[in-house]
């Protein structure tokens, strides 16, 4: 399935800091979020037309509990409370998938930390450029 990666480091940043010393990261870096809940990692993404999309999130974990965010499409739900579990190590990186319902022209994409340990370590996001009929994903 085609899809576009687009990449933390080049997205809207809320407590937050873009670095790249943990290996393995696609582009430039990887947003580490600050360890606050609230801290956030923001994508702008054009859709040609409106639709259900398969998303995925690349991240890493080098400690051995969760860090769950909330993953929200223009301002809607996408995922209430996401698990973002412990990959071994900050080098290794691992990715979940949602799915979620675009609109044709411009979206926000958001991923929050919703705990006081913050997010995981964000490489990027990819999205589907092209809608489902219902099924799941690639
Ligand atoms: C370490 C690690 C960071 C990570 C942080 C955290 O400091 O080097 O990349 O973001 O732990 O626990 O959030």
């Amino acid at each position: 399935v085609a899809a576009v990666t687009h990449e933390a480091e080049s997205a809207t940043v809320s407590r937050g800091l873009v670095e790249s010393n943990h290996a393995g990261f696609t582009g430039s870096g990887f947003v580490n979020y600050d360890n606050v809940s609230g801290s956030y990692v923001q994508w702008t993404v054009d859709a040609a037309q409106a639709g259900r999309v398969g998303l995925k999130l690349r991240f890493a974990n080098g400690t051995a509990s969760s860090r769950p965010m909330d993953i929200t499409v223009n301002g809607a739900l996408a995922a209430d409370d996401r698990a973002f579990p412990g990959t071994g190590a900050w080098t290794s990186w691992s990715t979940t998938t949602l799915t979620a319902d675009l609109k044709a022209g411009t979206n926000t994409i958001r991923a929050t930390a919703v705990q006081s340990a913050g997010g995981p370590n964000v490489d990027h996001l990819t999205v589907e450029t092209t809608p489902t009929t219902g099924g799941t994903p690639a």
